[in-house]
């Protein structure tokens, strides 16, 4: 009898995999980092058999630690970094060049010149996405620059492009499958959200040969088998897809329109569940496929922070302010300030809800008595008005009032920044009882799609209770706080050294 769902959750910093029973409870996890290259900088690349590699590595390491037979493992579900692009020889299965990160810079310049020959309204129409460097379009078109003959072997079917999700997919099934699902799809800047297909007028844009995208399909899914070979003798539905931000908000089960999390990690993603129709955004949100599940389609609004978790790790690597990140909440709580200083963590631009590339980080409100726990405190507190940024540009949007906010990724843990951010933004915040929901997410979905969980309902009953923190500032007070935090965003942003 099958017992278990693995998931795999191929992370930018490492991969990991993750067994849950049927109770959702994590029986053996493991996991390996990636390593990361900067060629130059604001470049960003990783080698992708080394992506692959690590998989094979984490699903071992978690099947021996588990003592299961690979037998009884039900279905397997794969998340993703989102945008982060790999092409590949049909053929051999090697990578043509290293795989570009979403985070990567080096297509900047293929981005500008899209918006100064004004297509910015046609994309976000048919993409729901802003131009830029960060989704999978440029980083094609630039692969198939940099290699020679990359582009004739494209147009000659030799080729295939795939998000990590695509990669590790067409990996375990041995070559037999070239597929994604709706929500990496709608990170490529090539699919249109609205007619769910790759769209002709951009691919010819961007002159990228339609036959080197993979076919779409929904996030809970059969997409093929794991064969033996790749999965330790047995052979094993891959049955559920979904990038790390998606998979997040399918794990806190934040399904009705309107519910919201925040998944703090390297970056913070906010995502909105908005329903079956998109919102677009006028306050430099995305629009982006939740879920493809049940045969509909489900829409959210996404606001990217750039800057989060790795803020911290600045803090302990580059200014060796503290030891390791955790240090930080006692840090925080030991400063005796009123707020007075303010980090902006532009340290490669601004994300949303500004788009700003060129900003720089700055820091305000410094005096002779400013302590190092102060000045961990306002970095700590910069992921918090960051959020508060991304949830008010949500709500002029769509017009609905953040009610609640779920939370997750790893500084989520940290309870001065949680209550911080309950204060800022005078709602509850709800901290998932365990913040890997992305890996949960994957395998939600790929639990429902092989009949492992029968339904949703089934799903929230086994949800444990989430950590609530209730607003406890003076909302005067909290308001004051977030006006001059947006007066230091606005000074760092007209900083021209
Ligand atoms: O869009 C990028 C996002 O998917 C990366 O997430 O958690 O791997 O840094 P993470």
């Amino acid at each position: 009898m099958t017992e278990y769902i693995l998931a795999i959750d191929a992370g930018t910093s490492s991969a990991r995999a993750i067994i849950y029973d049927r109770h959702n409870k994590v029986i053996a996890s493991a996991h390996r980092e990636i390593k990361m290259f900067y060629p130059e900088p604001g470049w960003v690349e990783q080698d992708a058999n080394e992506i692959w590699i690590a998989v094979q590595a984490v699903i071992a390491i978690a099947l021996i630690q588990s003592g299961i037979n690979p037998h009884d493992i039900a279905g397997i579900g794969i998340t993703n970094q989102r945008e982060t692009t790999i092409i590949w020889d049909k053929e051999t299965g090697l990578p043509i060049h290293r795989a570009i990160v979403w985070q990567s810079r080096q297509t900047a310049s293929i981005a500008e010149q899209l918006v100064q020959d004004g297509y910015a309204d046609m994309v976000q129409a048919k993409t729901g996405l802003i131009i830029d460097a960060y989704f999978s379009a440029t980083k094609i078109r630039y692969i198939l620059d940099a290699v020679d003959g990359a582009q004739g072997r494209a147009e000659r079917n030799e080729l295939l492009f795939g998000t990590v999700d695509t990669w590790l997919l067409w990996k375990l099934t041995g070559g037999a499958v070239h597929a994604t699902d709706y929500t990496n799809a709608s990170r490529t800047m090539l699919f249109n959200i609205q007619t769910l297909k790759w769209d002709p007028e951009l691919l010819k844009l961007l002159n990228i040969p339609a036959n080197l995208l993979p076919e779409v399909k929904p996030s809970s899914y059969i997409f093929g088998e794991a064969i033996p070979v790749h999965f330790f003798g047995a052979q094993v539905p891959i049955a559920g897809i979904a990038g790390d931000q998606q998979a997040a908000l399918f794990g806190q089960l934040a399904l009705e329109p309107g519910s919201i999390k925040n998944t703090y990690g390297t970056g913070s993603f906010i995502v909105m569940n908005t329903g079956k129709t998109p919102t677009f955004s006028e306050h430099g949100l995305l629009t982006t496929i939740a879920y493809g599940l049940d045969g509909k389609i489900t829409y959210a609004l996404e606001g990217s922070v750039f800057i989060a978790g790795s803020a911290m790790q600045w803090l302990r690597d580059g200014m060796e302010m503290i030891k390791k990140t955790a240090d930080s909440e006692n840090l925080a709580l030991a400063s005796i300030n009123e707020n007075e200083v303010y980090v902006v963590p532009a340290f490669t631009g601004l994300g949303a809800p500004y788009w700003n590339p060129n900003a720089r980080g700055a820091v305000f409100g410094l005096s002779r008595g400013t302590t190092k726990a102060d000045f961990v405190k306002a970095t700590l507190q910069s992921l918090a008005y960051q959020s508060r940024d991304v949830v008010d540009a949500m709500t002029e949007d769509t017009g609905i009032p953040v009610k609640r906010l779920h939370v997750d990724g790893g500084a989520s843990l940290n309870n001065y920044l949680m209550q911080f951010q309950a204060d800022l933004l005078h709602t509850p915040v709800l901290r998932a009882a365990n913040v890997e929901t992305t890996a949960l997410g994957a395998a939600y979905l790929a639990g429902l799609a092989v009949g492992f969980w029968q339904d949703l309902d089934e799903l929230k009953a086994m949800q444990t209770p989430p950590t609530t923190f209730t607003p406890e500032m003076d909302d005067q007070k909290a308001e004051a706080l977030y006006d001059a935090w947006q007066l230091a965003v606005k000074v760092t942003e007209q900083f021209k050294p």
